[in-house]
């Protein structure tokens, strides 16, 4: 988008998993969101593995979102329903904004690739001037759905730290 310096913008990526936390996987959804965001001139500020615990995640969310203010927080996995999927629920204790056009916006188009689209709770949120987007654990579902808020995600974060620009520009 012309006139928006992405890498103004940081961002942290956290992944939740059990197996992941207890070095029992290999956390390519996590790099790859990483490796993305980095490519898109956006500037990495921190990483995360923790397991599908709510006050784990609550307390690691709050705290990249309150001191290291990063712009952007885009976590990986426990949107499902699975009994450890928890990620949703734990939002909820963090998010003080819901931004759920942006979460239905993913869900629209992966039901356009899987009918398992319809299993992912995923929510999209704000917690100071940090948006915080829930992706799905799988590394398909990371790209498909990565691929879907990257034309969106300059306005957005530039809305979110207060800049009043033009909202008449539509992404390509
Ligand atoms: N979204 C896209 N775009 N592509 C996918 O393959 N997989 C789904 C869904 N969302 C998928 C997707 C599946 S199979 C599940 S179970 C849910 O995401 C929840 O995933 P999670 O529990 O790993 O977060």
């Amino acid at each position: 988008m012309a006139g928006v310096d992405k890498g103004e913008f940081t961002f942290a990526v956290v992944t939740m998993s059990d197996k992941g936390s207890r070095g029992e996987r290999v956390d390519t959804s996590g790099s790859h969101i990483k490796e993305t965001l980095l490519e898109e001139g956006y500037t990495f500020e921190d990483y995360a593995m923790i397991p599908d615990s709510i006050p784990v995640i609550v307390d690691t969310l709050k705290k990249i979102a309150d001191t290291q203010r990063v712009a952007l927080l885009v976590t990986t996995g426990g949107t499902g329903v699975a009994p450890t999927d928890v990620t949703p629920e734990a939002m909820l204790q963090v998010i003080e904004k819901e931004v759920p056009g942006i979460a239905e916006y993913m869900r629209l188009e992966s039901l356009k690739k899987t009918p398992h689209a319809a299993l992912s709770r995923g929510k999209v949120g704000i917690r100071g001037t940090t948006l915080i987007v829930n992706l799905p654990g799988s590394l398909k579902a990371v790209r498909e759905n990565l691929e879907t808020i990257l034309p969106i995600l300059p306005h957005a974060l530039e809305k979110i730290r207060g800049d009043e620009g033009d909202c008449g520009i539509t992404p390509s």
